[in-house]
């Protein structure tokens, strides 16, 4: 049986976010932004890999669904995917076919962003598979072309992705600001009010709302100086400044994409709900204790500290649908598992060996 890799890796939460595209091809942001990887011993992707000869096509798996790569169905994410295949089999010479398995341990599509640790995950398990050593730093950079967020789960900790200045993106990679130990209580509270996918994908939505969205001329700038702000209130391990911080940036992305056209709406009433809930929360103890934040879907991020944990988890118990809470602190970029550590038995899989 020809040698299976597998990989884990977190998704991350944005504190400043990425939201529009200077080009949709290769996930060249608008704006720098800054993120915390979350811990991959609560939220991962495992991704399992194997080149074979015996593969006539590349196959690919996610939770156990097999997803369309080529031809005109495919997704962009899919083609995507295939053109990072493309480059690494140029890259090594070994013009083998995978076969990719992928399993979340979260909801897909919900706002928890699964893109992001697909992509690294993918990119980890996949370089070894045709005998490929790149430094963390290309590693990212390759994440970043499936998925731009994906790119800041390269590493541990809060890392930035800076926006660059180059109109190839040859300048806007990711690096880690502070690791995951800087700040060991910092922690999000994932409340999981919906597993459905996502209406518009953020990929339509970067590009939509830079098109249509007369509001989002405003964000870069607000954004690019938020990503400073959040590094020094980091610093300072500053909760009260950095909470307000990261509601303001979500509130502003998400007016810039209900002012896109058509507008887009991911938050929901329960979202709503939690929004008040923290503001009400704050205003009760004179300074914030924790702030909200929301991806492209509903489900609310709300970032406190272990002290206001119970506190905080008090609060969020009240809201009606609140159904289930993830707990993740801050964690390490992707590893590569052990061998044997295969999610599956890839050898079921693959064609047997007389190629029947
Ligand atoms: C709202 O990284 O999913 O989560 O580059 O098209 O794959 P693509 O978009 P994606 O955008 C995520 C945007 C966000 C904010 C963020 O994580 O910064």
């Amino acid at each position: 049986m020809e040698k299976v890799f597998s990989s884990e890796a977190s998704p991350n939460i944005a504190f400043i976010k990425y939201w529009g595209k200077r080009s949709a091809n290769r996930n060249i942001p608008t704006n720098s932004s800054i993120s915390m990887t979350l811990d991959p011993r609560v939220l991962n992707t495992r991704t399992s890999i194997v080149a074979s000869e015996r593969l006539k096509e590349d196959r690919l798996f996610i939770n156990g669904e097999p997803q369309v790569l080529g031809g005109a169905s495919a997704t962009e994410k899919s083609k995507y995917i295939v053109r990072t295949l493309e480059y690494v089999r140029d890259l090594s010479g070994n013009r083998s076919k995978v076969l990719i398995v992928s399993q979340n341990s979260f909801p897909s599509g919900a706002g928890i962003a699964s893109s992001a640790s697909g992509a690294v995950a993918l990119i980890e398990a996949l370089l070894p598979s045709f005998g490929i050593t790149l430094d963390a730093d290309r590693k990212s950079d390759l994440a970043r072309l499936i998925s731009g967020s994906a790119c800041r789960s390269y590493f541990g900790g809060i890392v930035k992705w800076n926006v660059g200045k180059e109109s190839d993106g040859s300048d806007s990679h990711a690096e880690q600001v502070f690791d995951e130990n800087y700040w060991p209580e910092l922690v999000d509270l994932v409340m999981v009010v919906s597993k459905a996918r996502k209406a518009v994908s953020s990929s339509e939505g970067h590009e939509l709302t830079v098109k249509t969205s007369v509001l989002y001329k405003e964000r870069p700038a607000f954004a690019e100086d938020g990503v400073k702000k959040v590094i020094a209130a980091v610093s300072k391990r500053d909760l009260n400044a950095l909470a307000e911080l990261i509601m303001r940036d979500s509130n502003n992305m998400h007016a810039t994409m209900m002012d896109t056209w058509p507008p887009i709406m991911y938050l929901t009433d329960v979202s709503k709900q939690v929004i008040y809930a923290i503001h009400d929360l704050n205003k009760g103890k004179g300074k914030n204790i924790a702030g909200y934040t929301f991806d492209a879907g509903p489900n609310p991020h709300i970032i406190t500290t272990d002290d206001y944990k119970e506190e905080v988890l008090g609060v969020l118990s009240k809201i009606p649908e609140n159904t289930k809470i993830i707990e993740s602190h801050s964690g390490h970029g992707p590893k590569l598992l052990a061998d044997g550590d295969s999610l599956i038995d890839m050898e079921s899989l693959l064609p047997k060996k007389d190629g029947k």
